[in-house]
């Protein structure tokens, strides 16, 4: 596409783990459109990722921060600020994990100190890269701050568990935030609900394969891909959206709207 969307701007871009990942496809769409950013993963995940391949690719520096360690962010903010020669106009918080998930855990034998890490992880950690980078006045007005979250937060799926609550309070502190920072500076703070996608987060979800056929036969335009996100989220990094602040944005081909397609109908009555 490249129009120079993004030109000019800098950023900080969490959660590109592999070439599936949405922050990975979103970083090289960044790149085309001419921002400029700083990649960032937990330490471990450095280790099991590519995103050196990523940085590359893009020009950018990487630097490794645990999203719940608020020394990590701390860090990871002043340097990029250094990194990229000014103040940020655009960050991604593109970050999830449930231990209760990823261990199989059912809904009525969770174990609470993973509960904990869930909201810690997924949630929480968006309220400490905003408050970290409010105390370093890190910034420039009209800023653009998204974090993605998904449509378990006001509907069940089985075996979301609790990710359905960390995702639930991640858009709750996208609102509250939203609130403060648009006051303050000026600065749009949205999730974006993602359709599910086929990532290593995503497929940690028992039945994904399902989930994903389900809301493709449920969406009118079929579910969004990856990439269609990432385009998404550079038009909510640019100056066209500036107006847009506090809201949970679905991106999911309308599956949030349907009640009941004819694909799905065929589907039943075939059977
Ligand atoms: N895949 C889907 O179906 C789907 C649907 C809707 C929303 N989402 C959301 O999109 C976001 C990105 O997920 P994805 O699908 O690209 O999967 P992904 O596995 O590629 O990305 C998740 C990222 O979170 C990072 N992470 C985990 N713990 C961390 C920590 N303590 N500190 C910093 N980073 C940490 C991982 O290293 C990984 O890079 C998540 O918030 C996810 O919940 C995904």
């Amino acid at each position: 596409m490249a129009n120079n969307l993004l030109k000019g701007k800098r950023g900080i871009i969490f959660g590109a783990l592999d070439e599936n990942s949405i922050a990975w496809k979103t970083a090289q769409v960044i790149h085309e459109e001419g921002g400029a950013f700083v990649l960032t993963n937990a330490p471990i995940a450095m280790r099991l990722g590519k995103i050196d391949e990523l940085a590359e690719e893009c020009g950018s520096k990487v630097i490794p921060a645990d999203a719940t360690s608020v020394k990590d962010l701390e860090n990871l903010v002043s340097q990029s600020v250094e990194i990229l020669g000014g103040k940020l106009d655009f960050v991604l918080h593109s970050i999830g994990m449930s231990p209760n998930v990823r261990k199989g855990k059912s809904y009525g034998d969770l174990n609470y100190e993973w509960m904990q890490k869930s909201l810690d992880i997924s949630a929480i950690s968006f309220h400490k890269v905003m408050q970290t980078l409010e105390k370093q006045d890190a910034m420039n007005e009209w800023g653009s701050i998204i974090a993605l979250s998904y449509i378990a937060a006001q509907r069940t799926y089985p075996d979301y568990s609790d990710m359905a609550q960390a995702k639930a309070m991640l858009e709750s502190i996208a609102r509250s935030y939203g609130e403060r920072y648009g006051t303050l500076k000026n600065v749009r703070v949205n999730t974006i609900s993602q359709s599910p996608t086929m990532t290593r987060a995503g497929s940690g979800v028992g039945g994904f394969d399902a989930f994903l056929e389900f809301a493709k036969n449920m969406s009118p335009l079929g579910n969004a891909s990856a990439e269609a996100c990432a385009n998404y989220i550079a038009v909510m990094f640019s100056d066209f959206t500036r107006m847009v602040t506090m809201q949970n944005l679905m991106h999911d081909g309308g599956f949030s709207n349907s009640g009941m397609t004819q694909k799905v109908i065929d589907k039943i009555l075939l059977k």
